[in-house]
């Protein structure tokens, strides 16, 4: 099976690198596709994420870094994969995951999401909260690889 693994990812933390970690185990080929949203503003361009995410996953043979802008099922066509792969950290991830799921099934009904579980010591972790903690100089090693922590280093070095 291939699946895609679609998000923000502005920037990776532990968080997603476990998800893709795991799901690499269970799957052929696993993309990991960064939205690209002129309209949501990013602290890092799309280029950097992109950067970013070969970087950490290059262990990895089976997981390729792509990008799509646009609907989700529109780049699902076009990579001709229908498998969604989502992680699920709290309950409060549910309720928006569910209504993403089942737009996209009522969109294009041969696309099933896949959810995996948040594994519990990344379960509070999200890309919001290290950049909240980044920017105040606070110390983000434990949620973030040594490249990411740097590359935020410098995003916000000359403060807010
Ligand atoms: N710590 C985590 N554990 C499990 N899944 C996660 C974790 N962080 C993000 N994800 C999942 O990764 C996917 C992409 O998420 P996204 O790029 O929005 O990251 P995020 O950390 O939620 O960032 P933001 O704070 O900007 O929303 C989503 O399915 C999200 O639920
Ligand atoms: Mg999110």
């Amino acid at each position: 099976m291939r699946a895609i693994y679609p998000g923000s990812f502005d920037p990776v933390t532990y968080g997603h690198l476990d998800i893709i970690e795991r799901t690499s185990k269970k799957v052929e080929h696993l993309i990991v596709a960064v939205l690209n949203n002129p309209s949501k503003k990013s602290v890092f361009s799309l280029e950097e994420r992109i950067e970013l995410l070969k970087g950490v996953t290059k262990e990895f043979p089976n997981v390729e870094i792509d990008f799509f802008s646009g609907l989700l099922t529109d780049y699902a066509i076009k990579r001709n994969c229908t498998t969604m792969i989502r992680g699920l950290r709290a309950v409060s991830d549910f309720e928006y995951e569910m209504q993403m799921a089942l737009v996209n099934k009522k969109i294009n009904t041969e696309i099933e999401t896949l959810f995996m579980v948040s594994s519990s010591k990344y379960a509070y972790l999200s890309s919001s909260i290290v950049k909240e903690v980044a920017m105040f100089g606070g110390n983000i090693s434990c949620f973030v690889p040594k490249v990411v922590e740097q590359a935020l280093k410098n995003k916000f070095k000359g403060g807010i």
